[in-house]
């Protein structure tokens, strides 16, 4: 199979309009979107914020707005597939939320985008992680080179691997938008073979873009490109293509 062949895969961005603290309205959006396709992306799970402790938009409106953005998508000649979660920044709530139906899965998959903050201690990502895991979720742990915690001891990405995370790395932290020690942090991991996912975070047209183009050169000249193309083709392939049953009934 060719490179051409391949679906790449934003994983993780906000460009729905007006939701969270990315796109601000439809024309921001659609600019964003044309960056994106322009870099070669095919494909994006649109990953909203919600936080415990802010109002969040319910899935509801979040699919209203989607379809929304997919009408005008298509009506202006934007050629890309959008589907629907949410960036979690895990509380100790965040069950008794999720079984209320206020939080989304990635696309309906049992992949949850888990963010943490910065500075969070390791032993609460763990715990978290094993919690979510417990419940049956495969936790996609969201930008993990914003962790200080993994940064400083690598090795933990190992051992939350182990227990059954997926991890997904931010292309603008791989070139360098969080300095050199996060990205020589990167660079180690994928060295091997250690990050699952690429994904933009992308939150507005100026400067968080989801333009990939520099990122992905950068990878094919530095890994196998094999495994590049996982991380930024294949993996989500997974993702992407299951079919809710909400989807399913809609049909
Ligand atoms: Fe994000």
């Amino acid at each position: 199979m060719s490179k051409n062949d391949l679906c790449m895969t934003d994983m993780h961005c906000h460009i729905l309009p007006g939701v969270d603290d990315g796109s601000h309205d439809m024309e921001e959006s659609l600019d964003m979107l044309r960056i994106a396709r322009k870099s070669g992306i095919d494909r994006m799970i649109l990953t909203p914020h919600y936080k415990a402790s802010h109002h969040n938009a319910s899935p509801d409106t979040l699919r209203k707005r989607l379809a929304l953005l997919r009408a005008e998508a298509k009506k202006v000649g934007i050629n890309v597939e959008l589907a629907l979660g949410n960036e979690v920044l895990y509380f100790s709530d965040f069950l008794e939320a999720y079984y209320a139906g206020r939080i989304l899965t990635l696309n309906g998959t049992d992949r949850l985008l888990t963010e943490f903050h910065p500075t969070a201690d390791y032993m609460y990502v763990r715990n978290a992680m094993d919690e979510l895991i417990g419940a049956g979720f495969i936790p996609v742990l969201a930008h993990l080179e914003r962790v200080e915690c993994l940064v400083s001891v690598p090795e933990r990405v190992f051992e939350l691997r182990d227990i059954g995370c997926e991890m997904q790395m931010n292309a603008a932290d791989y070139m360098g938008a969080m300095g050199r020690r996060v990205r020589r942090f990167l660079q180690e991991l994928l060295d091997k073979e250690a990050v699952d996912y690429l994904g933009t975070d992308a939150h507005d047209r100026k400067t968080r873009t989801p333009d990939v183009r520099k990122c992905l050169g950068d990878l094919y000249e530095r890994y196998d490109d094999e495994y590049v193309r996982s991380i930024a083709y294949m993996n989500a392939d997974l993702i992407f293509e299951h079919v809710s049953a909400e989807e399913s009934n809609a049909d």
